[in-house]
């Protein structure tokens, strides 16, 4: 479901022939997921209000032909997930990019309790 949103929203967000870049690495003890587009990126005022349940940003909320893209729900649920496996979520500043990208942490040792 996280991968699911953060790859459904790079697609859905970032116009054809552009490329989305999903890498996964260990470091020390956590899984690291990047996920980078190279679609229209997130305004800066805007960074802090997608995790927000029905939170849809003002340049994407229909798409070219006026249609609704989503219910603004996908990355509010994702960071519950990360956050309930004691993980983070966070927006990659990158100002060689014009694009979007999502960083998930995950402890690679985490156990239910
Ligand atoms: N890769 C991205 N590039 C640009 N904007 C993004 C990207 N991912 C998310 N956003 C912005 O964050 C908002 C919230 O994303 P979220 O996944 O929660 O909702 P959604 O994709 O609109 O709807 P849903 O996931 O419920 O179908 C999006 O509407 C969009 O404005
Ligand atoms: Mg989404």
């Amino acid at each position: 479901m996280i991968v699911d949103n953060l790859i459904t929203n790079a697609i859905k967000f970032t116009p054809p022939g552009k490329t989305i870049e999903v890498l996964l690495r260990a470091e020390n003890d956590s899984a690291i997921l990047d996920v980078i587009d190279e679609g229209q990126g997130i305004r800066d005022d805007e960074k802090e209000k997608v995790f927000d349940a029905f939170f849809r940003g003002t340049r994407t909320q229909r798409g070219e032909r006026g249609e609704i893209m989503g219910s603004g729900l996908g990355l509010a649920i994702a960071k519950e997930y990360v956050d309930a496996h004691c993980g983070r979520i966070d927006i990659v500043k990158d100002d060689l990019r014009t694009g979007a990208h999502f960083r998930v942490t995950l402890p690679l040792k985490w156990k239910p309790t």
